[in-house]
This record gives C-alpha cells, sequence and structure tokens, in this order.
C-alpha cells in the first residue's frame, strides 16, 4: 500500500526527487487549516503545549488530527515574554511531500532560520553568520561550504583510523566502570571520544598539547552549545521552573566567553595548516575561518554526533531479538581478515539499513525550517496550499519520517527497512540530513556537508562494536553489560 502511494508521489524539486510515474494533476487548492491564535496569549498557549503540557511530538500529533491536515498553521517557541521580535507563526509541514518543499532553493530562503525566526545571537560566532545561517544565494555560502567539503575531503585518509582508535580509548573506560560498578554511563566517554576525533580530523590538531582543551574540551562545547540552543529546546526537568528559567530569554554570550576564547585560541596555534587554506583557497578571513571552523566543529559536527550516536547505542542496546547476531554476523562475515574502513562497511546491507532506519526513526535534527522566497503552491498529498511570500515552513521530521503513505508500518522500527531494492527506493524520503538520502549537498542547496560521512561513521562505530563485542545491553544512558568477541 505504502509502496504504491510512494509510486504516485511526485515531490519537488524534481532534481532530487526522482519522478516514478507521469505527473499527477495537482491537487485542489484549500485554505490552509489551524490557527496562530490571538496576539502573545496564542503564542503563549503554544509554547506551553510544546514544552510543558504536550512536548513536541504530541503537540504535532494533535494538531495534525485536529485539523485532519498534516499542513496546518500553527506557533513554535521561544515566544513571550521576553522575545519582542520573534514572531512565532508558522506553517508545519509533517509529510514527505509537503516536507520537500523545503529543500527547493527556487522556493525558500534558508537565511538566518536553522532553529526558526529565533536565531542565536552572533556574538557567539565571533559576531560572524556562520556557514547554518547562510541562504544559498548569498556569495559567501559557496566558500563557506566548499571550505567544510575541503575539510572532510583532506581528512578522508585518517577518518576511519582516527575515529577507531578514539573508540578504543572510550571502550576500555566503558569497560572498567563496568568491571568496578557494575555499569557504566556512557554520554561522557562517548562525548571525549567524538572530541578528540573531530579535532584531530577537522582540525588537524592533537587535543594532547593542551591538557585542559584534551579533558574539558567537549564540556566548553556542550555549554556554548547549551547557551544558544536552551529557548528551542524540551530539557524535561521540573515544571514551571524550565518556563521560567530556561524559556523566558535568550542567555548571554559572555556566560560562556572564556571558555569559547581557550577553543578559539587551541584552533588558531594547532590548526594553522586548515585556517590557511582557508584563507588562500576559499578567501575566507582568519577571524572568519576560524570561527566557522568551530561551528563546524561544534555544533554540526559534535553537536550532531553528540545527539545521533547516543541515539543508535540505545536503539541497539535496548535489544531486539536476534537484531545483534545478524548484525554481528554481517560484520565479521564481511571485514573477514582485512581491517575495518569505509569500503569494508559499504558491503554491509544490514548495519547500513540499521543506520538509515534509526535516522528515520528518530532523525537527530527534528525540525527544519525555511521562508517562502515568494508566494507559491505548497502540494501534499490530497490539497494544495497558497503559502506567501515571507511566511516560515516548519518541518517536522520525527512525523514526515513516519508517514503511511511512504513507509509500510511508519511507527515500527524495522531494521532491514532499507534492504534491498525496495529499501533503496525509500532512500529517496529519508531526510534527516535537510535533503534526500539520495541527494548531494552542493553551493546551491543547505543539505548537510558531511551526509556520506555521518552515515560511514555510524557504520564504523557499529562494525567496531561487533568486532569487539558478541553483544552488549544498555538501560538508559548506561551501558551495563559487554560480552567480549570470543
Ligand atoms: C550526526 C551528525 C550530523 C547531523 C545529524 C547533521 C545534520 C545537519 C542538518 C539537518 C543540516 C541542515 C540544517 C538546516 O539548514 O536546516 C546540516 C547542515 C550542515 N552540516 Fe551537518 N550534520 C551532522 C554532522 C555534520 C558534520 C560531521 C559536519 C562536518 C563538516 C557537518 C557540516 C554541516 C554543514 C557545513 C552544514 C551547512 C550546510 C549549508 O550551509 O549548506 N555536519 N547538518
Amino acid at each position: 500500500m505504502a509502496m504504491t502511494m510512494l509510486k504516485m508521489m511526485t515531490p519537488p524539486p524534481a532534481s532530487s526527487m526522482p519522478s516514478l510515474t507521469p505527473t499527477p494533476p495537482m491537487p485542489q487548492i484549500r485554505t490552509i487549516p489551524g490557527t496562530h491564535g490571538l496576539p502573545l496569549i496564542g503564542p503563549l498557549s503554544d509554547r506551553l503545549d510544546y514544552f510543558w503540557f504536550q512536548g513536541p511530538e504530541t503537540f504535532f500529533r494533535k494538531r495534525m488530527e485536529k485539523y485532519k491536515s498534516t499542513v496546518f498553521r500553527t506557533n513554535i517557541p521561544p515566544a513571550f515574554p521576553f522575545f519582542p521580535s520573534v514572531n512565532p507563526n508558522v506553517i508545519a509541514v509533517l509529510d514527505c511531500k509537503s516536507f520537500s518543499h523545503l529543500f527547493d532553493m527556487d522556493l525558500v530562503d534558508k537565511k538566518n532560520v536553522l532553529v526558526g525566526d529565533f536565531m542565536p545571537s552572533v556574538s557567539f560566532t565571533g559576531n560572524i553568520r556562520v556557514s547554518v545561517y547562510l541562504d544559498p544565494s548569498e556569495s559567501k555560502h559557496a566558500l563557506v561550504k566548499n571550505f567544510a567539503t575541503d575539510i572532510l575531503k583532506r581528512s578522508s585518509g585518517i577518518w576511519a583510523s582516527e575515529f577507531v582508535s578514539n573508540l578504543d580509548v572510550m571502550w576500555n573506560t566503558i569497560e572498567k566502570d563496568i568491571t568496578s560498578k557494575g555499569s557504566a554511563s556512557f554520554p561522557v566517554p562517548l562525548q571525549r571520544c567524538i572530541f578528540r576525533f573531530l579535532i584531530k580530523c577537522l582540525v588537524g590538531a592533537d587535543t594532547s598539547n593542551s591538557p585542559e582543551i584534551a579533558d574539558n574540551g567537549f564540556a566548553m562545547l556542550d555549554a556554548w552549545l547549551a547557551l544558544q540552543l536552551l529557548p528551542t529546546v524540551k530539557i524535561g526537568i521540573l515544571q514551571p521552573l524550565e518556563e521560567i528559567f530556561l524559556h523566558s530569554f535568550a542567555y548571554p554570550f559572555f556566560l560562556v566567553k572564556g571558555s569559547y576564547q581557550k577553543l578559539y585560541d587551541f584552533v588558531k596555534k594547532e590548526g594553522r595548516e586548515v585556517i590557511e587554506r582557508g584563507e588562500t583557497q576559499f578567501q575566507l578571513g582568519e577571524e572568519e575561518t576560524i570561527h566557522n571552523l568551530l561551528f563546524v566543529l561544534g555544533f554540526n559536527a559534535f553537536g550532531g554526533f553528540s545527539v545521533f550516536l547516543p541515539s543508535l547505542i540505545t536503539t541497539l542496546g535496548s535489544g531486539k531479538t536476534g537484531l545483534q547476531d545478524k548484525l554481528r554476523q554481517e560484520v565479521r562475515e564481511k571485514v573477514g581478515s582485512s581491517s575495518l574502513g569505509f569500503d569494508s562497511v559499504r558491503e554491509m546491507e544490514l548495519v547500513q539499513s540499521f543506520v538509515y532506519e534509526t535516522l528515520r526513526y528518530n532523525p537527530p535534527v527534528p525540525l527544519q525550517f525555511a521562508r517562502a522566497r515568494k508566494d507559491f503552491i505548497l502540494s501534499s498529498y490530497d490539497s494544495s496550499y497558497e503559502i506567501k511570500k515571507g511566511e516560515l515552513l516548519c518541518g517536522y521530521q520525527l512525523l514526515a519520517m513516519r508517514d503511511p503513505k511512504v513507509f509500510d508500518e511508519p511507527e515500527t522500527f524495522q531494521p532491514e527497512r532499507f534492504t534491498k531494492e525496495k529499501g533503496q527506493q525509500l532512500l529517496n524520503y529519508l531526510y534527516w540530513s535537510n535533503g534526500p538520502q539520495t541527494g548531494s549537498p552542493s553551493t546551491s542547496n543547505k543539505q548537510c556537508a558531511a551526509k556520506d560521512h555521518v552515515v560511514v561513521t555510524a557504520c564504523l562505530f557499529l562494525a567496531d562494536l561487533f568486532l569487539r563485542y558478541d553483544s552488549f545491553t544498555t538501560d538508559g544512558s548506561s551501558i551495563t553489560a559487554v560480552e567480549k568477541a570470543k
């Protein structure tokens, strides 16, 4: 059923979403259901629902059911009282077809809308609008994106080996904790591992040159990230304290100024070669290069992996009968006597499918925003809607990735979903990277520059794990047991 619907879909943009059948006629134009409510009261009530009474998933689900539509008007925090210049009014798009308009740069503008109409202060990034806030129509976007792509390309030779050797350190720490305490909390060892690996691959530096950065660099990034994103993220601490203290105003940069400066100085000193390339090959100034490099390192890469890898670990460790056995078997068969690397994981169909399914089921960056560049008609399956220039579209990945017209049994985690030919077709509708998995990041779109690196890194994580252990179990954010490979 879902596959039949999938074949009837012709979502834009035509370049990245291959049309499988002739274009069907445009569905009937309908008024966008939903409301932004009364000024102040509507946004405040939606904010309380979003953070407190419902939580993001229920917030979107309830409205989708109420309006019997995957496209509707609502408000997204932050809002009221201390965000006077933020307009929380959005049009939510929650199915694969309407969501895909967010990737069409002819229709939408991505300037300053990474987390909605609210934009964290540029003081967090040296008073520079870094990569993710730039629209492809701005000439700087191409320079900065090419710079990010260049860093990734140049680190390809050491990416896998650096990752695996940092995983070594992580698993040793975890094993020691399990032996002494019976279980091991994994977030800190994992973040240390991600941090050191990324510093080496993206900056070309070794954290051992600065004990303070080696020990605390990851925590400095956590604090810097948290202050920028707090007004937009549900933490889950006691209410109404969260609403009063975390969601009512933006925290100032000066609280993390000292630690950001330490990271800046470290990158400036230890990342000379990369910085020179930014200046000479990509016409970026020195400061501009360092702030962009720190942003890609700290926000995109460290932030992204810090969300995604834990979800990979807990999905696997919470135990789906027989799954670990199948994955272990595939990993050991494909690696054989060769060493683990990009080539060997590319042959692991089930491992890759497991990674894709985790990205579908639990997209690490759940919200994407884009502003209408002009008036246009947005189509969903059975209706079309008039969008006015300047209106803000808000895509909620979690529900778009559970679109029953595309994915069979969308609410079920199916590790083999992306295997075989049907699985390859479905990659056209896997959107975690702000574009289809079959698309390519470029200077004319806003797809994640590291789209392929992220998948391959997650595959390496799983493959390394199953070369090391026969099985492992988790309980929340703790690893409770590992059985060493016999
Ligand atoms: C699990 C890890 C990651 C996830 C989930 C992720 C996700 C994303 C998403 C959703 C966007 C689009 C944001 C938007 O415009 O709405 C994005 C953009 C971007 N990502 Fe990633 N990312 C990850 C890792 C990385 C890494 C390792 C790099 C390192 C180079 C990177 C570099 C970028 C850049 C430069 C952009 C901006 C693209 C542009 O301006 O056109 N990302 N990422």
